[in-house]
């Protein structure tokens, strides 16, 4: 006889099946695991064994063989612990198979037994529940199972629970799902910054449209500052949005403890982060950085300082807004629509216009340090902006009348603008800013009115902007108009036009 419990596989944010089949049969006593199973899963026969041993149960001197089906898909991760210790359960008749049949299982062992939390929990609920099936998973991520909507979930402590809940002799209680986070401890506000107005007003336009922004200046001018006071700006995550951004950080296993994300994510990984680390994939398929920003802010500061490799991988999911990542044998692809704000000092020791402060390499050096960015990775940031030292005069200022809330306003407003703007017919192709608008929508929503368009041609020839530079001088303009008039349908004129022009970058020699 062959014990089933499903279990689930992830390709990307997306759940597949997975049947494990449990089979005790005559022959010399052996365990193996059939199936395509990674490290991780061919370990979890010891776990597995261990966690039996502590229930005060030995696998049977038999031929055991564990199959996960269907037998090509690569299995990773150490959540296929769960099913098949259930599997072995029932095949050992400690458990009736038709109660764990109706589930889908997934969970790590310890050696004593407990239950262990997994990557995915919160993606597999959501499919678990459109099947009508419950889920058993453990106890620490029943709260984040149970955003998934109405299913019956078992989240227990460990096997013991399991094994007494299936007898009946110890029910366990359904999860309840935790109130929505509270938001992060406030984020630190604006009005700490002295003087810098050009580039608080760049933060706000990108926080408004969702733009990709680099801030450069000498060190100590408050480039990290300013990124820093961005999340404290943006709007918190729409119910549809959090849901969104929740999955893709249930499977890299950095959900808040049973809650759901509802403040927009903000990542500043390290110029020292690998390439996996950054668009994903590696040993095993995770998202990357640029995935768990989904929805959200990357902030690289010092970017030149990153590896070439890293930085021309970002060009792809810029501009696609997905990330793919490719496996031995195919491609995993996660959603990764974030907004990208860098920081850089001009140079290695960053005082290039202050000859007092310069090395004596000034400007060679700044052109070898500038170099290290590709033109078609800055042609994908909308905003420039010079970020100079602080004078003496600005920092003696009193604190500015303006903080975050004020400017969390506004940005709030214009985003709610943008969402009426864009929710149209189009169905699964959710735009939500205007940096993600296109083609003939942009072509629609942006047109500048008969002395914007004229500006724009003029500087298009004078800056020799790409098509894709063009486009972006306009959805930046559209956010700009957006601000000024706070009106959905009023045109873009030629003071946006203008200003969206003064943040484009100026290539070397024009
Ligand atoms: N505009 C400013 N207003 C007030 N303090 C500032 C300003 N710029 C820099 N500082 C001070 O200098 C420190 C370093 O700023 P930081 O943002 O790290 O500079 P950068 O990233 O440009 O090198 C800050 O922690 C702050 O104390
Ligand atoms: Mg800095």
């Amino acid at each position: 006889m062959v014990a089933h419990v499903s279990t689930v596989a992830f390709q990307g944010v997306d759940v597949v099946d997975v049947d494990v089949q449990v089979q005790m049969g005559a022959g010399l006593p052996a365990f193996t695991i059939v199936g395509l199973p990674d490290k991780a899963v061919g370990e979890s026969k010891e776990r597995v064994r261990a966690a039996l041993n502590a229930l005060g149960l030995a696998l049977p001197p038999k031929r055991i063989t564990v199959n996960l089906a269907p037998a090509d898909l690569a299995k990773e991760g150490s959540h296929f612990d769960l099913p098949i210790a259930l599997g072995l359960l029932s095949a050992m008749d400690v458990l009736p198979d038709d109660t764990l049949a109706r589930y889908t299982a997934l969970g790590e062992l310890s050696l004593d037994g407990a239950l262990a939390p997994v990557a995915g929990v919160l993606p597999a609920a959501i499919d678990a529940s459109a099947r009508d099936r419950g889920l058993i998973c453990p106890a620490a991520q029943g709260g984040e199972a149970a955003w998934a909507g109405e299913l019956d979930i078992l989240a227990a402590p460990d096997v013991l629970a399991l094994v007494n809940h299936f007898k009946g002799t110890q029910m366990l209680s359904q999860p309840v799902a935790r109130a929505r986070h509270e938001r992060a401890p406030a984020a630190p506000d604006l009005r700490d910054i002295k003087g810098q107005e050009t580039a608080k007003r760049a933060l706000e336009i990108a926080a408004a449209g969702g733009h990709n922004l680099l801030m450069s200046g000498p060190p100590g001018a408050g480039k990290s500052m300013l990124a820093a006071r961005l999340p404290g700006i943006l709007p918190p995550l729409s119910a549809a949005e959090a849901l969104e951004v929740s999955m893709i950080h249930s499977l890299s296993n950095t959900l808040p403890e049973g809650g759901l994300m509802t403040a927009r994510p903000f990542r500043d990984p390290h110029h020292s982060a690998s390439l996996a680390a950054l668009v994903g994939g590696g040993t095993r398929a995770r998202p990357g950085e640029v995935s768990l920003a989904h929805r959200g802010v990357l902030f690289l500061d010092e970017l030149p300082e990153f590896s070439r490799q890293a930085l021309e991988s970002l060009r792809q999911p810029i501009e696609s807004g997905r990330a793919v990542v490719s496996r031995a044998n195919h491609h995993v692809a996660y959603p990764a629509r974030f907004q990208l704000v860098a920081a850089m000092n001009p140079c290695r020791c960053g005082h290039l216009d202050d000859p007092a402060l310069a090395c004596s390499r000034a400007p060679r050096c700044a052109t070898d340090y500038q170099a290290r960015l590709s033109g078609p990775l800055l042609d994908r940031i909308d905003l420039h902006v010079d970020v100079p030292a602080v004078s003496a005069a600005d920092l003696a200022l009193p604190v500015p009348a303006e903080g975050s809330a004020e400017v969390a306003a506004r940005v709030s407003a214009v985003r709610e603008l943008q969402r009426r703007r864009y929710a149209g017919p189009v169905e699964g192709q959710a735009i939500l800013t205007n940096a993600e608008a296109d083609g003939e929508m942009l072509d629609s929503v942006a047109a500048p009115d008969a002395d914007g368009k004229a500006l724009l041609t003029e500087a298009a020839e004078k800056l020799k902007l790409s098509a894709r530079g063009w486009h972006r001088v306009l959805r930046v303009a559209r956010t700009i108009a957006d601000l000024d008039a706070g009106d959905a349908d009023a045109p873009v004129r030629r003071v946006h036009v203008a200003e969206a022009l003064s943040y484009r970058r100026v290539a070397p020699g024009h």
